[in-house]
């Protein structure tokens, strides 16, 4: 009895010091992101302002004044916040026509090739690549890939390499068995293919990219279609000057372009 009376008069005590919440002003919000992403959330702004306001209320934060001065100085927040928003969707062998004709080109190189995949997301994209390019004959000296994401969580997916039947519904069960151990429906990568690639945790638009290297090929698909025209022609820019040649392909989803 009188412990619950203290539960309650705790419960009060903290219901009285609670800030007020207000979660106005996500166009703000909105556009913040995009200046540090490109991504552009303002046709989606009721399902994203939905989406902060569940964010925000984790981890006590009452406004999105107060989320976007705390993300402005908490690194690890305003990542935590990018890992929320994006869209992480992918899998392996997915629109392989693109990575055949960039295999074909390789083989005309005569020399290295090395290949930019950004965004890797989950890492899905890159080892299709490098198995496609094992399997058509090529030795691992003669490929290297890097691929970039914003997001954290992503990014260390991609260094485990460990997947699931989701990300492996289109590869050919042959290929599986080649590439991967089978552990009670966890396919773990295999060495192969694993050193294949290296992961890095960039945004596109940081000045950290142009210090990379610069590439005989680039994949860059299924990102552009969360940003605007005049971001999307900032972001072709960036990678066209990431080339090691300016007629040498950069690949595109085909939704990307549009617009
Ligand atoms: C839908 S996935 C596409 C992955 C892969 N390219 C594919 O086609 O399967 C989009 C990825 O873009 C990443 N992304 C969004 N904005 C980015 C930025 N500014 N810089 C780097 N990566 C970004 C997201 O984190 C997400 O993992």
């Amino acid at each position: 009895m009188f412990g619950l009376f203290k539960k309650k008069k705790k419960k009060i005590v903290e219901t009285i010091n609670k800030p007020i919440e207000d979660f106005s002003g996500i166009e703000e919000l909105i556009s913040h992101i995009k200046n540090e992403t490109g991504i552009d959330f303002f046709n989606k702004k009721e399902i994203i302002k939905n989406k902060l306001i569940m964010f925000c209320k984790k981890r006590d934060i009452y406004s999105f004044k107060e989320l976007m001065s705390s993300m402005k100085q908490n690194f690890s927040l305003r990542q935590e916040a990018i890992d929320y928003l994006t869209v992480n969707e992918t899998y392996f062998f997915r629109e392989t026509p693109q990575i055949e004709d960039m295999i074909k080109k390789a083989k005309k190189l005569g020399f290295k090739a090395e290949i930019l995949c950004a965004p890797s997301s989950s890492g899905d994209e890159p080892y299709t690549i490098a198995i496609m390019m094992l399997e058509a004959g090529f030795k691992p000296m003669d490929f290297h890939i890097i691929g970039i994401d914003i997001s954290e969580t992503v990014i260390k997916k991609a260094k485990t390499a460990i997947y699931n039947e989701r990300n492996l519904h289109r590869t050919s069960e042959e290929l599986k068995q080649r590439y991967f151990y089978d552990d009670n429906n966890q396919y773990i990568l295999k060495e192969i293919v694993k050193n294949q690639v290296s992961f890095r945790c960039i945004n596109i638009f940081d000045k950290t990219l142009e210090n990379l290297r610069k590439f005989d090929f680039i994949f860059s698909r299924n990102m552009m279609i969360y940003f605007d025209q005049e971001t999307k022609i900032k972001a072709k820019d960036i990678l066209q000057n990431l080339l090691k040649r300016p007629e040498e392909s950069i690949y595109f989803g085909h939704a990307d372009m549009v617009g």
